[in-house]
């Protein structure tokens, strides 16, 4: 499974990288919002840290829009993704830019048959976004197993990034049901290294190392 980060604070990123673990970054308008740097040197910076795929979402609504955005995206760096919402013209955009060779991250998935239509029309990854679900009293897993299933009937490649992860068994879930992707906030990231017992036993190791020294 590949780890993602869901941000776009270049500290984190850069501290999350260092670890050697991160494969890629998801962002989105409203993380960028949140950066006081403009969001084009942004994203630079952040494609000269991490060499995985970093996606950067298109805001216009009609294909041609989203084809011209995603144009002026990709020269920011050769790893970057397009992010495209699905929607009617959001399939025709994925299926032109498909055809042009850009990578494509269909976003705002809710429902397994909207990961299948994106797939078809040649994303390279979907985006379904579970805590949102959790959020409107929908079982968000549910949808990943789901969409796992669907893509294994028909050999399809598209990765699946489960997004709006919200707590580490989120992503314990998706290694299980074996999506490819977990993108999540550097504050989980965090909270899956920990552990309790890791803390008390490292403890207990030094203080016992210590009587070992004085013999
Ligand atoms: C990532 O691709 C999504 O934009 C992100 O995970 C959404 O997360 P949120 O539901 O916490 O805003």
């Amino acid at each position: 499974m590949k780890i993602f980060l869901d941000t776009a604070n270049y500290e984190e990123i850069k501290e999350a990288a260092s670890w050697g673990i991160l494969d890629g970054v998801t962002t989105n308008p409203t993380l960028l919002s949140k950066e006081k740097e403009d969001y084009k040197t942004l994203l630079k910076k952040i494609c000269q840290v991490v060499e995985g795929p970093i996606s950067a979402e298109v805001v216009s609504l009609e294909p041609v829009g989203m084809v011209k955005e995603a144009e002026e995206l990709v020269k920011i760096g050769k790893n970057i993704v397009i992010k495209v919402p699905i929607s009617k013209d959001g399939l025709k955009a994925i299926r032109m830019m498909s055809d042009k060779d850009i990578k494509t991250n269909c976003t705002l998935i809710f429902a397994p048959i909207q990961a299948l239509l994106a797939a078809k029309a040649g994303a390279s990854f979907v985006s379904p976004f579970v805590g949102r679900l959790d959020d409107a009293s929908h079982y968000g897993m549910d949808i990943i197993g789901q969409i796992v299933k669907i893509f294994e009937n028909y050999s399809i490649k598209t990765e699946i990034i489960v997004a709006s992860i919200r707590n580490p068994l989120h992503v314990v879930d998706t290694a299980i049901m074996g999506a490819d992707i977990a993108t999540m906030p550097f504050k989980i990231l965090q909270q899956l290294v920990k552990h309790p017992l890791t803390d008390t036993g490292i403890k207990s190791f030094l203080a016992d190392w210590e009587k070992v020294k004085k013999g």
